[in-house]
C-alpha cells in the first residue's frame, strides 16, 4: 500500500496554495497535487509565470502555457497574463481572426493594459474556468491546485470578483465574477492552504494572510510549516546531555570546541523552529502542519512525493 498525506484535497475543486516568496509553496503544491493524483483524481496544477519547477519535480521537461501532462491524472500549465488574456478573448470572441483583430490591435492592446487588475482577472479567470470545464456532461478537472503568487499580490488577486461586482454594471462580467465568488467562499468546493516557515517574519505573515482571506470569506483550511529543522538532541536525551556538559567546559581544545559550537547552532535552530511552531499553533485557526528540512541542492522528484507522502 502506498502511504498517504492527512491533508486531503480530493474532495475539492479548487485549491489555493499561498505563502510568502520561497518558503516551498511550489513544492508543496506540486507534492499535494501529486497526492491527489495518485488517489485518482484528475488534478491540474496551475502556476502563472513562474520560473517552472513542476517540470523537474516530475522528471519532464519544464512547464510552458500549454497543458503538459506530468503523471497519470496530473496535468500543468504554467500561464502569463498575455497567454491568459488570448485564451479569454479567443473565449469571447471565437475565432483568432476576430481576436487578432481586436485584441492585437495597437489601441485595443494599449486599453486593456491600462484597465487595472485586468493581468490578474485574466489570471485567476483562467484558473476559474478549468474548475468549470465539461466535457460531454463530465467536469474534466476534479481538482485544480493553484500556486498563487506571493502573499500580497495573491490576496489582491483572489478580491478581483469582488472588485468586478462592486464596480462593474451588471452583465456577463458580473455573473462570472459572482459564481467565482462562489466558489472561493465555498469551504467544501474550495480550500486555502497557507505554506510558511517556522521563523518570526514568516509566522507574522501567515497570521496576517490568514486574517486577510478571512476578511475576504476564504477558509484557511491548512497551514503548512515547511523545512523544520530536523531534532538532533531530543531534551533529556543522552546526546544532548553530553551536548550540554561540553558546552559547560570553559577551555575546549580545538578542533571539539568548533565542533561543540556546531552541534549547539543545530540544538538552538531546532528549538527556535520548535517555539515558533508553538506560537503558530496558537495563532492560526486553521490546524498547523509540519513538514522537515531535505538537506539536498535540489529536491528530486522522490523526495517531494516523500513530501507529499508526510503532510
Ligand atoms: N522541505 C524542504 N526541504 C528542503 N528544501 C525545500 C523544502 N521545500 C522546498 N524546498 C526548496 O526550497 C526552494 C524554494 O521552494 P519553492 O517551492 O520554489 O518556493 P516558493 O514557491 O514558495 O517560492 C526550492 O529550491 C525547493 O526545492
Ligand atoms: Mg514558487
Amino acid at each position: 500500500m502506498t502511504a498517504t498525506s492527512t491533508i486531503d484535497i480530493s474532495d475539492k475543486r479548487l485549491v489555493l496554495v499561498l505563502g510568502k516568496g520561497g518558503v516551498g509553496r511550489s513544492t508543496l503544491a506540486a507534492a499535494l497535487a501529486g497526492q491527489n493524483a495518485a488517489r485518482g483524481k484528475k488534478t491540474l496544477l496551475f502556476e502563472t509565470n513562474a520560473n517552472d519547477r513542476f517540470g523537474s519535480y516530475f522528471d519532464k521537461p519544464a512547464v510552458g502555457t500549454s497543458m503538459t501532462e506530468l503523471a497519470p491524472n496530473l496535468s500543468a500549465v504554467n500561464t502569463n497574463p498575455a497567454a491568459a488574456l488570448e485564451e479569454y478573448g479567443l473565449m469571447i470572441l471565437k475565432f483568432k481572426s476576430v481576436y487578432e483583430m481586436v485584441f492585437e490591435n495597437k489601441i485595443t492592446k494599449a486599453f486593456l493594459r491600462a484597465i487595472p487588475g485586468l493581468d490578474d482577472y485574466a489570471l485567476i479567470g483562467k484558473a476559474w474556468f478549468h474548475t468549470e470545464e465539461t466535457k460531454r456532461g463530465h467536469a474534466v478537472w476534479d481538482t485544480l491546485v493553484f500556486d498563487m503568487p506571493a502573499s500580497g499580490h495573491s490576496v489582491s488577486m483572489l478580491k478581483i470578483p469582488w472588485v468586478i461586482t462592486e464596480t462593474v454594471p451588471d452583465g456577463p462580467l458580473t455573473r462570472d465574477a459572482r459564481t467565482m465568488k462562489q466558489l472561493l467562499t465555498d469551504p467544501s468546493r474550495t480550500a486555502a492552504i497557507i505554506v510558511t516557515l517556522a521563523e518570526e517574519m514568516p509566522v507574522n505573515e501567515a497570521i496576517e494572510l490568514e486574517q486577510k482571506l478571512t476578511a475576504i470569506g476564504i477558509v484557511t483550511q491548512h497551514v503548512i510549516v515547511n523545512q523544520v529543522y530536523p531534532e538532533h538532541f531530543p531534551p533529556g536525551s543522552a546526546i544532548a546531555k553530553v551536548l550540554e556538559a561540553l558546552v559547560a567546559e570553559p577551555n575546549l581544545p580545538s578542533p571539539l570546541a568548533e565542533l561543540v559550537q556546531q552541534a549547539r547552532l543545530s540544538r538552538d535552530r531546532h528549538a527556535l523552529n520548535a517555539a515558533y511552531l508553538t506560537e503558530i499553533r496558537a495563532r492560526a485557526k486553521a490546524p498547523v502542519h509540519e513538514l522537515p528540512m531535505i538537506f539536498t541542492s535540489q529536491l528530486s522528484p522522490a523526495q517531494v512525493r516523500a513530501l507529499g507522502e508526510k503532510i
